[in-house]
């Protein structure tokens, strides 16, 4: 999964070196990252000129806090490649005020939008923060989250009562106008949720579902996400018989 979709990553930072990436955090994009800085170190991978949004930050965690996804970021991937710190992008969660959102949706809209967003997959089928009932057309915003995603996040925090219960996110219209998606899922944790976002009804119910709509969407996973799938063995006869016509 990594290494495929570093491959899809890379080509696309190199047909066009100015992209606007779109990225995710989590647990599922870090072999992407590793890959990622492994092409920088051995082949050069040239992040000077790339321009990165990430879809969403705790509220009320300041930046430098161990577990915002301001840290992750810059722990996991933006300190091991040549991005300039002036080219990315990440909500911010330390004073949050929705003025903010609007600026951040104005500063996508002036990159010229998102050329590929990475996106991995909540257990409720949430993509960013855009938790179950999610309006499929939704900006950048506010969202609280569910108690299962507060649980979910438990794993990265001493204690439950310091996960943050809110979130500022790219709503799903915003992350639905980006030209391509990579939308990465893994584990049997993950099989519900990807069978729903793809194979379900479109609803705001599964916030991933959404991708269905999306003309330019790779889905990316493992056999234990992908295990629920009734169309399993077609989406393998595709892979197999790949054609390079786009
Ligand atoms: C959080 C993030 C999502 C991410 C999800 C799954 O909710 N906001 O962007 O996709 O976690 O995380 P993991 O990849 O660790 O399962």
């Amino acid at each position: 999964m990594s290494h495929e979709s570093a491959i899809i990553v890379a080509d696309q930072i190199r047909t066009n070196p100015k992209t606007v990436l779109g990225l995710a955090t989590g647990s599922t994009p870090l072999g992407l990252y590793n890959e990622l800085i492994k092409l920088h170190n051995s082949e050069g991978l040239d992040f000077s000129n790339v321009i990165s949004f990430n879809l969403d930050e705790y509220v009320g965690l300041p930046k430098n806090h161990p577990q915002s996804y301001n840290t992750f970021m810059f722990k996991t991937l933006f300190s091991k490649i040549n991005i300039k710190q002036k080219n990315v992008h990440i909500p911010n969660g330390s004073s949050f005020n929705l003025k903010e959102c609007d600026k951040y949706e104005s500063l996508i809209k002036i990159y010229g939008g998102i050329d590929l967003q990475i996106l991995g997959i909540g257990s409720d089928g949430h993509i960013a923060f855009n938790e179950p009932s999610s309006s499929l057309g939704s900006r950048t915003r506010l969202k609280t989250l569910t108690e299962k995603t507060v649980n979910d996040n438990a794993r990265f925090f001493d204690n439950i009562s310091n996960v943050p219960k809110y979130a500022v996110t790219m709503g799903v219209g915003t992350i639905m106008e980006a030209r391509k998606i990579l939308l990465l899922a893994s584990g049997d944790s993950k099989a519900k949720p990807i069978t729903k976002a793809i194979e379900g009804p479109i609803s705001s119910m599964c916030s991933a579902s959404a991708i269905q709509m999306h003309p330019k969407t790779i889905v990316i996973v493992d056999e234990a996400a992908a295990k629920n799938l009734k169309e399993k063995d077609y989406y393998k006869w595709v892979y197999r018989n790949k054609t390079n016509i786009n």
